[in-house]
């Protein structure tokens, strides 16, 4: 192939971008989105704080305009995110307990009713488990309602959307480690228990290497029977271009990882300001990195 998307059909696999509804208007941005991408995910415009802005009054005019692209262009749709202790609306950063977990349930049945029949995947929870050695869950006001909001959260996902693959999703959970074994152990139990898991997403925010131990670490957490997916890549420093080629082959490698999402078009796009982490440059020529993801998509 010669773009990302049909490169990585062509492999089984998506290739994706996050998108900010801002900048649908401009043209060299959505030149680049609709030849090279054919998956989307909405950089901002699906999360508690833009869908739900006050209790049970929910705003869909972001979203919807970048899910309608997505579909004018073929593309599938990840949505992100149901559940995250970051960008809450304000109403809901100042509830807690029984009230805050009803508003949880009603916020992922809502957007999930929404949107249901649209998305490929929805990361269902985000970053819900702490950084560091211990292993444990991350505080949070929605982690304070009980440790089982995680499992309500998929539970009430799958009851509104049937037919979405339903993700876990995380960042520093690159390698094998503390913070991804923890994951790995709650989605065995979900496993085991019945809870409704799908797949399991890697943010993959990394700077200038990748561990060596990328590929074997999605491969265990595809041995427990769900998916795979990168979700958020980008990678700042020298090596940018190897390393990009490199996570490429893993994903290949990895039968159930379904695909990868770059979070941004031009390196101007990026959240990271000034570490220049994406493929594209800020006048949206195609980089060094752009040509070994590509290569290593059609070769391997
Ligand atoms: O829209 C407002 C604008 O009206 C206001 O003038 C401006 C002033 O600060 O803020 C704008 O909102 C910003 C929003 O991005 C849209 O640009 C927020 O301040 C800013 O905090 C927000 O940042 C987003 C960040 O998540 C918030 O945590 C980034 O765009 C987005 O790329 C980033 O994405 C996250 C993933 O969702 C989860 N994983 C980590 C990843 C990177 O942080």
């Amino acid at each position: 192939g010669t773009t990302l998307g049909a490169s990585a059909a062509e492999r089984g696999r998506y290739f994706g971008t996050a998108v900010a509804a801002s900048k649908l208007g401009d043209s060299v941005y959505v030149s680049i989105l609709n030849r090279e991408f054919n998956m989307v995910t909405a950089e901002n415009e699906m999360k508690w704080d833009a869908t739900e802005p006050s209790q049970n009054n929910f705003t869909y005019a972001n979203g919807d305009r970048i899910a309608n692209q997505a579909r004018g262009n073929g593309s599938r749709i990840r949505g992100h995110a149901l559940t995250w202790h970051n960008q809450q609306p304000t109403w809901a950063q100042n509830m807690s307990g029984s009230a805050l977990r009803s508003a949880m349930v009603n916020h992922i049945t809502n957007v999930a009713t929404h949107y249901r029949g649209q998305i490929f995947s929805w990361d269902v929870v985000n970053e819900a488990f702490a950084d560091g050695t211990g292993g444990g869950r991350r505080d949070s006001n929605l982690q304070r309602t009980g440790n089982d909001w995680i499992e309500v959260a998929f539970r009430t996902a799958r009851a509104a959307d049937p037919g979405a693959k339903l993700c876990y999703n995380d960042y520093n959970t690159d390698g094998v480690n503390p913070k991804s074994t923890a994951i790995f152990n709650m989605v065995q139990d979900f496993k085991n228990r019945g809870v409704p898991i799908d797949c399991v997403g890697f943010q993959s925010h990394l700077t200038n290497s990748v561990p060596g131990d990328y590929q074997a670490n999605l491969q265990r957490f595809a041995n427990l029977g769900v998916d795979v997916q990168i979700t958020e890549l980008d990678i700042s420093g020298a090596n940018q271009a190897a390393v990009y080629g490199t996570v490429t082959r893993a994903c290949l490698a990895v039968a159930r990882c379904n695909g990868i999402t770059v979070w941004g078009i031009r390196d101007s796009d990026s959240w990271r300001t000034g570490q220049n982490p994406l493929l594209f440059d800020n006048s949206g020529n195609k980089k060094a990195a752009y040509n070994t993801t590509l290569s290593a998509l059609n070769t391997g």
